[in-house]
């Protein structure tokens, strides 16, 4: 059978990491065959809860989980990891400025980055799960100079998924019959769900998804809500998205791990300077899984004949994640 894989979870004692870890235990983040050492980092003062949590590790008996290590210091956490889910983050307070939050978030996720270079397994993949994502996945990778930029990633993976049930339900069709979504840009209120390279499988048959619904679903339902998706949790489950957080961690890194087949999905990568998004940006684009890495899928520019103004969202939200770079450099926070 296969050796054994560390998976570093931060922010373990928190709700997605509730939602997460027993999936990640039972064999759903890397497949069935492959036993998980799961070493779980939280703040000092929440290690005594992420062990209460371990003891359900414990007593869910999963034949996949070698062992459950609780600590507060990241040396330790990110040892031989292999795989690191970059969960646990500081939520933005009452009266907060955006700096002092990019700040806050600096603090934990550039000794993060250090000490995941410093200690990881040399084919180390990293999922961003702690907002804002994709700018603290850019502050892990600067401080970790001798892994790939490739290596780290953030999550689009939960729009991406939101989006393809939104147009599943609003089709009529089934989430499997959804293809070729893609979320651009930052996962932030201006990521932008493109539907126009999407189709739907209906009667057998692929369709171009704008062929099917109208235009102003699309600009004043679809987009918003997707973007807004997890306001909306909020404001009905009195907590925010949790299991499908967890879930939409689950998919990326499974995918990542193990392939797409050629199947389309999203995820924040670095960029290459594909579709004009600056080189270096930590942005959401359209991707496959191909032998253990991510690739960007060419040929997909949103089609500004089928949804005007397409081209200016994809501007304006890879304009915010150049906003935010320049924000934490200036603070010093790229090293
Ligand atoms: P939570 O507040 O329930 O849990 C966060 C946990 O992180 C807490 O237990 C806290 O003690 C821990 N933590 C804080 N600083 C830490 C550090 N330096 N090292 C280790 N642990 C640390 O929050 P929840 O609901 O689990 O969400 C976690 C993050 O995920 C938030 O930033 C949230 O905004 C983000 N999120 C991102 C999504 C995405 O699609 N990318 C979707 C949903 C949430």
């Amino acid at each position: 059978s296969a050796s054994p894989v560390t998976v570093t979870v931060t922010g373990a004692a928190g709700n997605i990491g509730y939602a997460l870890l027993c999936r990640i235990a039972s064999g759903q983040l890397l497949g069935p065959d492959v036993p998980v050492r799961l070493n779980l980092l939280e703040i000092p003062d929440a290690v005594r809860a992420a062990e209460g949590t371990a003891m359900e590790l414990a007593d869910s008996a999963f034949p996949l989980l070698d062992s459950v290590t609780v600590t507060d210091r990241a040396e330790r956490a990110f040892d031989g990891a292999g795989v690191a889910l970059l969960v646990g983050a500081r939520p933005r307070g009452k009266g907060m400025e955006r700096a002092d939050l990019l700040e806050a978030n600096g603090r934990i996720f550039g000794p993060q980055g250090r000490a995941i270079n410093d200690h990881a397994a040399d084919d180390i993949r990293v999922l961003v799960v702690g907002n804002p994502a994709n700018t603290n996945a850019l502050i892990a990778s600067a401080h970790a100079p001798d892994v790939p930029a490739e290596r780290f990633t953030a999550m689009t993976r939960l729009d991406h998924n939101r989006a393809v049930s939104q147009l599943a339900a609003h089709t009529g069709a089934a989430v499997r019959d959804i293809e070729g979504i893609t979320i651009w840009g930052n996962h932030s209120a201006t990521q932008f769900p493109d539907l126009t390279h999407a189709t739907v499988t209906v009667d057998g048959s692929s369709r171009p998804a704008l062929e099917l619904v109208e235009r102003a679903w699309v600009d004043e339902e679809f987009i918003p809500r997707v973007a807004k998706r997890g306001a909306e949790i909020i404001e009905v489950r009195g907590a925010s998205s949790a299991a499908s957080a967890a879930s939409a961690a689950i998919d990326h890194v499974y995918d990542w791990v193990n392939g797409t087949q050629g199947r389309r999905t999203s995820a924040a990568i670095v960029s290459d300077g594909s579709y004009g998004v600056p080189e270096g940006l930590i942005s959401s684009f359209p991707v496959v899984s191909e032998g253990g890495a991510w690739q960007i899928v060419p040929g997909l520019e949103p089609d500004e004949s089928l949804l005007p103004g397409a081209g200016e969202r994809l501007a304006t939200t890879v304009a915010e994640l150049e906003s935010e770079r320049d924000a934490v450099r200036s603070l010093g926070l790229l090293g």
